[in-house]
């Protein structure tokens, strides 16, 4: 079997395996926890996912992003994300439930307190935890948790980016300036739009 072939049998096992989950048990916790260990299973199997059917964008600035799997209704969509060197996203949200999972190298995850707007503002960001999101570890997310991720060095970093809709989709969500809470408009990754 080519290799490409192997890789497109796996990921339709587990996208199969995920919308099984999220229609038996619903989008909570326990169910994106039960997500992450299926795309854990994906991501082990690197031998699938050779950088060199994956490069960076020609600049080498920014990460490029591929689509391994869409649904029609444009759920279930599961990125493959080649970061790069000294890049970091702001603070935001996704509208919808995603699960992150490392194939090679680190993505630092840094995961919010809800902003208090009971006192006149929204006011600072507050990081609640930091996860590191390296093969063998993901983080799980609600459609209204807040994260920012965060890269350094030029090593190969491949990590799958899991969502319940796609992000072309993301029409509502928000990017959080994390000195003042202030939120607006988060556009799409330019791969994804
Ligand atoms: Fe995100």
């Amino acid at each position: 079997m080519e290799k490409s072939e192997a890789r497109d049998e796996a990921v339709a096992e587990t996208v199969a395996k995920v919308r099984r989950i999220e229609s038996e048990q619903g989008i909570t916790r326990e169910a994106l926890a039960a997500i992450r260990a299926e795309l854990l299973r994906l991501a082990a199997r690197s031998e699938l996912f050779p950088p060199e059917d994956f490069p960076g964008p020609a600049d080498g600035k920014d990460n490029r992003l591929y689509t391994l799997s869409m649904d029609s209704d444009k759920r279930f969509a599961l990125y493959l994300n080649r970061g790069s060197a000294d890049k970091d996203t702001p603070p935001h949200n996704h509208t919808t439930w995603a699960v992150v999972v490392g194939i090679a190298g680190e993505e630092l995850n840094r995961i919010y307190r809800p902003p208090d707007a009971e006192d006149g503002g929204p006011g600072r960001l507050e990081v609640a935890e930091k996860i590191v999101v390296r093969p063998g570890t993901g983080v799980c997310l609600l459609p209204d948790d807040i994260h920012s991720i965060h890269m350094r060095g030029e090593d190969v970093k491949l990590h799958l980016h899991m969502y319940g809709k796609a992000i072309s989709e993301m029409k509502e969500r928000v990017k959080y300036d994390p000195e003042t809470g202030r939120t607006e408009h988060f556009p799409p990754h330019r791969d994804a739009r």
